[in-house]
């Protein structure tokens, strides 16, 4: 029986994800809930090794489908030791990016087949669904000044070029169209504020908090 909320957070590089999340952790922490935070690819030891193989060096480094393989296998390995774990006893968790990551970078934006494909990511999820997917969205030119004013050692996908990310950004908002109950956009413009209510909103509209929280 699980009771902790599952929300992850996707949307184009450079969008402020890591901001909201902290901004909405700190809200559901004060609001008396407990919250874990992960990342992906990493979070647990042995998936921040898979991050580092892949988020460093060349574009060409590593082909689509190793890549997906890569993702996954970080991805079981926090599922399994953290994410379930942790709804299990009821805490709240939030993901900085998910297996729709996986759909929009290496499936739509890699070329691969989704029919090959999404029994991987099954098998490495397990099954497991989000509550809510928060779909983070800025106008694409945008989105690129922020990933360059970033910089940092962990560039190889922003390295992969414009087409390469205008894919990967359809492929976000097809996936909101395709599971509408689940993958919410929402709009990242305006200040850190506004976003944070703009979700906060968004977990009220869908009942996700309780009355104790929605009080905050
Ligand atoms: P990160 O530096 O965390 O970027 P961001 O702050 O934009 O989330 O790097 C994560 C990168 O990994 C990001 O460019 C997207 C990519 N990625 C995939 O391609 N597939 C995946 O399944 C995941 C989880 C991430």
């Amino acid at each position: 029986m699980m009771t902790g909320k599952f929300i992850t957070f996707e949307g184009g590089d450079g969008v402020g994800k890591s901001t909201q999340i902290q901004e909405i952790e700190r809200r559901l922490k004060s609001a008396g809930l407990p919250v874990v935070r992960v990342r992906e690819p990493g979070s647990t030891p042995s998936a921040e090794r898979i991050r580092s193989l892949i988020l460093q060096g060349q574009p060409e480094d590593w082909l689509p489908m190793s890549e997906l393989l890569l993702m996954n296998a970080a991805r079981h390995d926090l599922v399994e030791r953290v994410i379930r774990p942790a709804l299990e006893a009821g805490t709240w968790v939030l993901a900085d990016r998910f297996a729709d990551s996986s759909r929009a970078y290496q499936i739509a934006a890699g070329g691969l087949s989704p029919e090959v494909c999404e029994p991987v990511i099954q098998a490495a999820t397990g099954g497991l669904e989000p509550d809510v997917t928060v779909l983070l969205q800025i106008p694409m030119e945008q989105a690129f000044e922020r990933i360059e004013a970033q910089g940092g050692d962990e560039r190889r996908f922003e390295s992969k070029g414009s087409t390469f990310q205008r894919r990967a950004l359809s492929a976000f908002y097809a996936l909101a169209e395709q599971f509408p109950e689940r993958v919410v956009p929402v709009s990242a413009l305006g200040s850190v504020d506004d976003v944070t209510h703009r979700i906060w909103t968004l977990f009220e509209e869908r009942g996700l908090l309780s009355d104790e929280a929605r009080a905050e």
